[in-house]
């Protein structure tokens, strides 16, 4: 349809258009590309629910947006009533997906937005230009992620990075990937490797499909070939971005990080984390209180629909792992490289001001 976003050059997977919020449906990816509009929370929560978004900052986004819909959309003549609706629908984003804070951080930001105004349409406004400013201000943070991390890369081994975080997973450009990307544009060729990241498959379809469109040579492994990888001598560093970070610097991602680090480890290899401070929790102390979402057996049953394991198995699908502070070399953000230990460096980092307007 002539009226839906063209993927530009610069891939940017939320779009706002003619008062109108489209994902790039990361479910049809990468047979098609196609974008939805999101009409209400309910499209929002079945959208993140559903990963049509995903990616951390992505959700956090999509998330802001949606409480801009919702704003717009409360019938409340005055500010309790309006409020209270508000928070209804916040608590119902929030809930969508527990293990990524940018969540729960991004709808906190826009009920605190909504707080400062003294009408419906006056918050309603100032939600969604929250959401724009939220929006550029990871992009940018990405490019500087990219940037920072880059001079971390070797000029040219090997680098692994494990599902995606790419511009899918955010506003645009990517943290992880970005950080590779940016190492690519500014002259290394690293020999770029990355997971297929079972059981969902965000490397084999999505980073695949990012890295050629990028046109960055990219090779794709199985995740249980990552240690013969590693033992090979070809990686010179392996990076992954966050879905938080905890006070001390244990960080939740996907499912199979943890193993990576461990065998980075055990190789004498560097690895490394990218994220925005929105990844930072603050209010968690160490991974053993990070919350971890376990989804439906069915992604580990059943493959394009096909069923692949025996009738009747038992199925344990947790989708994210901590890695332990100690397994992590630094942690590469916008406001620059983080080196261990991480509690006063992630301390300040979340004292940061925050973008609260579009410019
Ligand atoms: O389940 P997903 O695909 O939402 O998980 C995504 C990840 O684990 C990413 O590594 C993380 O969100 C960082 S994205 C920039």
């Amino acid at each position: 349809m002539s009226d839906l976003p063209t993927i530009t050059e610069e891939l940017q997977p939320i779009v706002w258009q003619d008062g109108k919020l489209l994902l790039l449906d990361q479910t049809m990816l990468p047979a098609s590309e196609e974008w939805m509009t999101v009409h209400d929370v309910t499209g929002a929560v079945e959208a993140i629910r559903s990963m049509r978004v995903r990616g951390a900052p992505a959700i956090g986004i999509v998330a802001a947006y949606a409480m801009a819909i919702a704003a717009r959309s409360i019938e409340a003549p005055a500010m309790p009533a309006f409020l209270g609706e508000l928070d209804a629908q916040a608590a119902r984003l929030t809930a969508a997906r527990p293990t990524a804070v940018n969540l729960g951080w991004a709808v906190q930001r826009c009920q605190g937005a909504a707080r400062t105004c003294s009408t419906p349409d006056q918050a309603a406004a100032h939600v969604l230009a929250l959401a724009h400013a939220m929006r550029e201000q990871d992009i940018e943070s990405n490019r500087s992620i990219g940037r920072n991390g880059a001079t971390l890369m070797p000029d040219s081994g090997g680098v692994l990075t494990h599902c995606n975080t790419g511009a899918l997973a955010t506003a645009g450009y990517g943290t992880a990937l970005g950080v590779i990307r940016a190492a690519w544009e500014s002259g290394k060729r690293v020999r770029v490797f990355h997971t297929e990241t079972r059981p969902w498959l965000q490397g084999a379809r999505l980073t695949a499909w990012e890295f050629a469109r990028l046109g960055i040579p990219a090779t794709l492994l199985v995740d249980s070939a990552a240690g013969a990888l590693m033992a090979s001598g070809h990686v010179g560093a392996v990076v992954t971005g966050a879905d938080r970070i905890a006070a001390n610097g244990d960080t939740a991602n996907k499912i199979g990080t943890y193993s990576l680090a461990a065998l980075a480890a055990a190789n004498g290899i560097p690895f490394y984390v990218a994220a925005p401070f929105s990844t930072v929790d603050p209010n968690v102390q160490s991974g053993a209180d990070i919350p971890v979402e376990e989804r439906p057996a069915t992604e580990i049953t059943s493959l394009a629909g096909q069923r692949i394991a025996a009738e009747g198995v038992e199925v344990w699908n947790p989708v994210f792992d901590v890695t332990p502070a100690g397994l992590i070399a630094a942690i590469i953000t916008e406001h620059g490289v983080l080196r261990p230990p991480y509690e006063a460096g992630l301390h300040a980092l979340v004292a940061q001001p925050e973008v609260t307007e579009v410019a």
